[in-house]
C-alpha cells in the first residue's frame, strides 16, 4: 500500500450560492446550490501518512503553518481509513487564499483525493465530494468539472455534488477581476453564520434559492445566456443583502467592487452582455461569452488600470497526480 498521495483540483463559482448550514459539524447547506468549476485556478495537495511522524503538519505555499481545520480533516479521514499515523500536508495554491476567490473549495477537495488515496481507501467521486464536504461546503464541487450541483441533503450520505454537464460545450467565460488577493476579516464559515442566526430575511432567500435552481438549471440547458447571468447576478446580490441584514452587519464590498459592478451595467447599456457575481471577498467575477471577453477586459484595464483581470473557462473535476 502507498501511503502517498497527490491531487489537483480546481476552484468553483457558484451561480446559485450556499449561504448557511443547518448542521455546522457535518456541513450540511440549507439549500442546494449549482456552479462552474474554473479551469484557471485551482489546488496542488500531497499528503503522506508515516508512523515516523509526531504530529500532522501542514505546509502552505511553501511555508508551514498550523491550521486546525486540515487536522480536523485528517482525523475524519484516519477515522473513516482505520488508520492512526499522522500526516505531512504540502499544498499550493494557484488561487489567493482566503479571498473570496473559493481557495477553500480547490483545497479541500484536493485534500479530500489524496488524502483519501494515501489512507488507503479507494472512494467514488461521490464519496470523495460527501468526504470534501467536511472540510468545506464548496469543496463538496470542486469534485467534478463543469456545471456541478450540491444537493444539500439531509445527512452525511445524502449531502454531496452531481455533475450537471461536465464537459461544456458552451463558450461560458468567467472573468474574475481581482481587487485585493489579501485574506478577509470575516470568513466565509464566520459570515454565513452570523447571517443563519441573525438575518430576519433568511427564510425568504432560502424560498429565493430554491426557485432559483430549476430556472438555472433550465437556462444552462437551453444555453440561455440571459436568464443564466441574470439569475446569477440577483441571487449573489441577494446574499450579500443578508450581509447587510445581519447582527452585527457586514459586508465584502470595497469601493472598487462597486466600480467594476457599475462598469459592467455599463458594458450592458453598450449592448455587450455581461453579469456579474461576488462572493465572500471584495472581488467580482463577471460572466460573459467567449466572444465578448476581448471588448470586456480592455474595457476594465482602461477604466481601471491596475487591476488584475483574469479570464477563466469550464475546468476539470479532481484529478491524481504522480
Ligand atoms: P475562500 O474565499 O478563499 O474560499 P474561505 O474563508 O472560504 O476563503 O476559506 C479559507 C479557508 O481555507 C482558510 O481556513 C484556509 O486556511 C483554508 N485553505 C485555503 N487554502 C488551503 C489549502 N491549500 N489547504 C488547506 N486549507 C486551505
Ligand atoms: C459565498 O465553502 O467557503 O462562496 O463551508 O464554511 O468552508 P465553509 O464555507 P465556503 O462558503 C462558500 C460561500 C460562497 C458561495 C458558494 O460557494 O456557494
Ligand atoms: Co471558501
Amino acid at each position: 500500500m502507498s501511503n502517498h498521495a497527490a491531487a489537483r483540483a480546481h476552484t468553483n463559482i457558484a451561480l446559485i450560492k450556499y449561504w448557511g448550514k443547518k448542521d455546522t459539524e457535518l456541513i450540511l447547506p440549507m439549500n442546494n446550490s449549482l456552479s462552474l468549476t474554473l479551469d484557471h485556478f485551482y489546488t496542488d495537495t500531497s499528503v503522506t501518512f508515516d508512523s515516523s511522524y509526531t504530529k500532522d503538519t501542514f505546509i502552505l505555499n511553501g511555508k508551514e503553518i498550523p491550521n486546525e481545520n486540515v487536522h480536523k480533516f485528517l482525523n475524519i479521514v484516519r477515522e473513516k481509513a482505520g488508520i492512526s499515523e499522522f500526516a505531512k500536508v504540502n499544498s499550493t495554491n494557484h488561487v489567493p487564499t482566503t479571498a473570496g476567490l473559493a481557495s477553500s473549495a480547490s483545497a479541500f477537495a484536493a485534500l479530500a483525493a489524496a488524502a483519501s488515496k494515501a489512507s488507503g481507501m479507494n472512494l467514488s467521486r461521490r464519496d470523495l465530494s460527501r468526504l470534501a464536504r467536511r472540510g468545506s461546503g464548496s469543496a463538496t464541487r470542486s469534485i467534478y468539472g463543469g456545471f456541478v450541483e450540491w444537493q444539500a441533503g439531509d445527512n452525511d450520505l445524502n449531502s454531496y455534488a452531481v455533475p450537471f454537464i461536465e464537459n461544456v460545450s458552451w463558450d461560458i467565460k468567467m472573468i474574475a477581476v481581482v481587487i485585493n488577493s489579501k485574506p478577509k476579516k470575516i470568513t466565509s464559515r464566520a459570515g454565513m453564520q452570523t447571517v443563519v442566526n441573525t438575518s430576519p430575511y433568511y427564510n425568504s432567500w432560502i424560498k429565493e434559492a430554491n426557485r432559483s435552481i430549476p430556472l438555472m438549471k433550465e437556462a444552462i440547458s437551453k444555453q440561455d445566456f440571459t436568464t443564466m447571468g441574470e439569475l446569477a447576478e440577483e441571487n449573489a446580490m441577494k446574499m450579500h443583502a443578508l450581509n447587510l441584514s445581519a447582527h452585527p452587519h457586514f459586508s465584502y464590498f470595497s469601493p472598487e467592487s462597486i466600480q467594476v459592478m457599475n462598469l459592467v451595467e455599463e458594458l450592458r447599456s453598450m449592448g455587450i452582455e455581461c453579469y456579474y457575481t461576488m462572493d465572500a471577498g471584495p472581488n467580482v467575477k463577471i460572466i460573459c461569452l467567449g466572444k465578448d471577453t476581448a471588448s470586456i477586459t480592455s474595457f476594465l484595464q482602461k477604466n481601471l488600470p491596475n487591476t488584475e483581470v483574469l479570464v477563466s473557462s469550464a475546468g476539470p473535476g479532481v484529478q491524481y497526480l504522480d
